[in-house]
């Protein structure tokens, strides 16, 4: 067998001229070669995925690559056996080329991977973060525990309350300010989102005789919305009867529960005041804990918070929740939780506490 030089070149030239002027003319034996060698070095150089796959579809593509259009042109070659032979050299040569380059880029690629996934150990660890109880389920808490050292048990009502429950039996007339829908959040069915937390102790008083000792915790609804008002929020509400309750039992109990919730220091004030359901009643206001009684926007600049109403139980509250008047008296009081939570927290607006801002939840870690 002949070298390709000495072989192929007339042929070729030969079934070029038979080609005709559509179709490609059919390379030298050495033109073949050549394009060998310039396959094999573009595609060595290929620097990238991308230009690697450019080359195998030009080249070796499966419909329209290089060597499917040389290889169609074996029939027209003057010498076809040779022209078969050189085809085929330079087929296995390109695809010996793209494979070469393909291990190596495959390589190149492995490591980057490696490299962009590499864990440094060295790097300190990040903590897990951690969960923490709300400041108002904290606050509640912390209530509930002081009033269980008191003997206290904990009462539970519904939030969707009955008019009877929520204002008639707790004495408010019919044309009281309180049930406007100013304030009050009424249901479709005549049902109310309960304004506070005092429909409890009408539900406990009906169900049993005193003595009683019992804190309802729970949330309550008013239409109500600014620095010191959400429209949902939390109350403890508070009731003791027994033979031979007075005011006096009201004024220690309250101010030794704030002294164990605070601190020694807080001082508490009891204002009169007016609820339906109590006669005395009295509202009482601590120290504001925010500017410790020197004034600021959330105290509206007088020192002091109010956090709680209370009052000796009304006889015709007791009446009708058929209590005898005559033979037992009794205590109560609603206190604001949120307005406690601000308070022992220093958190200056009571809308924070419902924003689920954790950076708050994580300043208030209990
Ligand atoms: N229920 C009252 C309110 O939400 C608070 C309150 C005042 C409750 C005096 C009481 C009480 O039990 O004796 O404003």
């Amino acid at each position: 067998m002949g070298g390709p030089g000495s072989t192929g070149s007339t042929g070729a030239t030969g079934a070029t001229g038979r080609a005709g002027a559509n179709t490609a003319p059919v390379p030298t034996l050495e033109e073949l070669a050549l394009l060998a060698s310039e396959a094999e070095a573009a595609i060595a150089s290929s620097a990238t995925r991308a230009s690697w796959e450019a080359l195998r579809v030009s080249w070796a593509g499966a419909k329209s690559g290089r060597l499917k259009e040389l290889q169609a042109l074996i029939p027209k070659a003057a010498d076809k056996r040779a022209f078969g032979q050189a085809f085929n050299l330079l087929k296995a040569r390109v695809e010996d080329a793209l494979a070469a380059r393909d291990t190596e880029l495959s390589r190149v690629e492995a490591a980057a991977r490696v490299e962009a996934e590499r864990v440094d150990v060295t790097l300190p660890g990040r903590r897990p973060l951690v969960g923490s109880l709300h400041p108002v389920t904290l606050v509640s808490r912390e209530i509930e525990a002081v009033f269980r050292s008191l003997g206290y048990s904990i009462a539970e009502g519904p939030e969707l309350e009955d008019d009877r429950y929520n204002f008639a039996l707790l004495n408010f007339p019919e044309d009281h300010p309180a049930r406007d829908a100013q304030d009050t959040l009424f249901v479709e069915d005549g049902r109310l989102l309960r304004t506070h937390t005092s429909p409890v102790q009408i539900r406990t008083m009906l169900a049993r005789q005193p003595p009683i000792r019992v804190i309802c915790p729970g949330r309550v609804y008013r239409n109500d919305n600014d620095l010191r008002h959400s429209p949902m929020f939390h109350q403890v509400e508070g009731l003791c009867v027994a033979e031979g309750i007075t005011l006096g039992d009201l004024k220690g109990t309250l101010e030794a529960f704030i002294a164990r919730l605070f601190t020694r220091q807080t001082k508490a004030r009891f204002r009169p005041s007016y609820f339906p359901f109590t006669e005395p009643s009295a509202e009482v206001d601590i120290t504001c804990q925010i500017c410790l009684g020197n004034g600021c926007p959330t105290c509206s600049h007088t020192g002091w918070m109010e956090i709680l109403g209370s009052g000796m139980v009304d006889p015709r509250v007791l009446d009708n929740c058929g209590i005898d008047p005559d033979r037992y008296s009794g205590f109560a009081f609603g206190l604001g939780l949120d307005r406690v939570a601000m308070n022992k927290y220093g958190i200056p607006n009571i809308r924070s506490l419902f924003e689920s801002d954790e950076r708050l939840l994580r300043q208030v870690r209990g």
